[in-house]
């Protein structure tokens, strides 16, 4: 049933642009409103979720589209007395039991029928890869990435499925970087600075300031939130050797879990404690090499080895837990899984720090200069971003 009151689109809980497609059956079902599209979708709305994302009453406020006023302060028995379509077009929602009515955009309604809701929504799968699949990293035009989003996007995307890309061509200048990280979002600092410069230093805080070699391995595993983005800008590499490696975290994982399930549980299961070593400074965390969530998805790899200090666990683990980690390098540092490439001077490789051993051989201080400037982010940053950018190209496609 339609009829004439609303000629208005009514503003939505959130900025995003949708196309009203075609409009759904609108049935109520106890607590629930039930929307049931033309090709079969249908979704059971809770009468409290509706009335908490209204904006036409003022429950969301219209410019800052938060919400004004806690749950606890709607009646627990709310439930829709009456729900039709009406113009704008518009879904209008009578309330019970203080007979408000608010109108929802039925575009708005469809897509989060169809999932947008979900922090997943508009973000590419991850792929795990060995080297049989990934002989040279993604690879991206740095100046088109600094100034066109569909660049940017693509870069962006191929770094989240594959947890590295690389960006070539870029300017040299200190600074590049952060440039850089500031198309994706907001860089995060650490006890090495905004931004830190790789290059060997008289007076090194860290191996990665020597010319020796970095076996693969996470930055920062020493804090409880590793940084989950990391930016290395090579500025200038006239030295023989450095060449940059990358192996796939999430791949060895899944490579152990099935061919050697107890080292997967150990490397999974028992904690370490891994320590920075500073004069000023004294990071630690304990945690386990590899994360898995509750459904038992690996999520994140923990593993500095050259901070890695106590194995907290009983004595009685610690072989196998041992035993475990030396599996897991032998593998990041095989040609199965250890990507090597020379980083170029302009060249730009962004990877997941949370996923990816990153490491280095060593080169020779003698033959050139080896200079490389980074930053890190979180994986809020480019997972925000990435919505963003499709969020802009679902509004362009609107527009047009
Ligand atoms: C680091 C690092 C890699 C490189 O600074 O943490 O891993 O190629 N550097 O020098
Ligand atoms: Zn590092």
């Amino acid at each position: 049933m339609r009829d004439d009151t609303s000629p208005m689109r009514p503003l939505t809980p959130d900025f995003a642009s949708y196309a009203v497609g075609d409009l759904p059956m609108l049935s109520i079902d106890r607590s629930f409103v039930l929307a049931t599209w033309p090709d079969g979708l249908s979704h059971r709305f809770h009468a409290l979720f509706l009335r908490e994302n209204e904006v036409t009453s003022g429950i969301v406020e219209g410019v800052t589209r938060e919400r004004t006023i806690e749950i606890d302060q709607f009646p627990a028995e709310t439930r829709a007395t009456d729900v039709r379509l009406t113009d704008g077009p518009a879904v209008r929602i009578t309330w019970a039991p203080d007979g408000v009515t608010s109108l929802f955009d039925p575009g708005w309604l469809r897509a989060m029928a169809e999932g947008a809701w979900h922090p997943d929504y508009d973000i590419p799968g991850q792929q795990p890869w060995d080297t049989a699949a990934m002989p040279e990293p993604p690879t991206f035009d740095g100046p088109s990435a600094l100034e066109d989003d569909e660049t940017l996007d693509a870069w962006l995307r191929a770094a989240w499925t594959y947890g590295f890309a690389r960006l070539r061509g870029l300017p040299v200048d200190s600074g590049t970087v952060q440039r850089v990280g500031e198309r994706i979002g907001t860089v995060r600092s650490s006890n090495f600075g905004f931004l830190f410069s790789v290059e060997t230093k008289p007076d090194p805080d860290s191996t990665a300031y020597t010319a020796a070699g970095l076996d693969g391995h996470t930055d920062l595993a020493t804090r409880e939130t590793q940084p989950g983005l990391q930016m290395l800008h090579c500025q200038e590499n006239s030295a023989t050797g450095g060449a940059s490696t990358m192996a796939d975290g999430f791949a060895v994982a899944e490579a152990i879990r099935t061919e050697d399930p107890d080292a997967f549980d150990a490397l999974t299961t028992l904690n370490w404690v891994f320590t920075n070593r500073h004069t000023d400074t004294d990071y630690r965390f304990s945690g386990p090499i590899v994360e898995l969530n509750r459904d038992g998805q690996v999520v994140e790899i923990r593993n500095t080895g050259f901070l890695r200090f106590f194995p907290d666990m009983s004595a009685e683990d610690t072989p196998r837990a041992y035993r475990a980690v030396q599996l897991f390098n032998t593998h990041c540092r095989s040609d199965r899984f250890l990507c090597r490439t020379p980083l170029r001077a302009g060249d730009l490789i962004l990877f997941d720090n949370r996923r990816m051993l990153h490491g280095r051989d060593s080169f020779d201080p003698q033959s050139g200069t080896r200079r490389l400037q980074g930053c890190y982010l979180d994986r809020d940053e480019i997972l925000s971003r990435l919505r963003i950018l499709a969020r802009n190209r679902r509004a362009k496609v609107l527009s047009s």
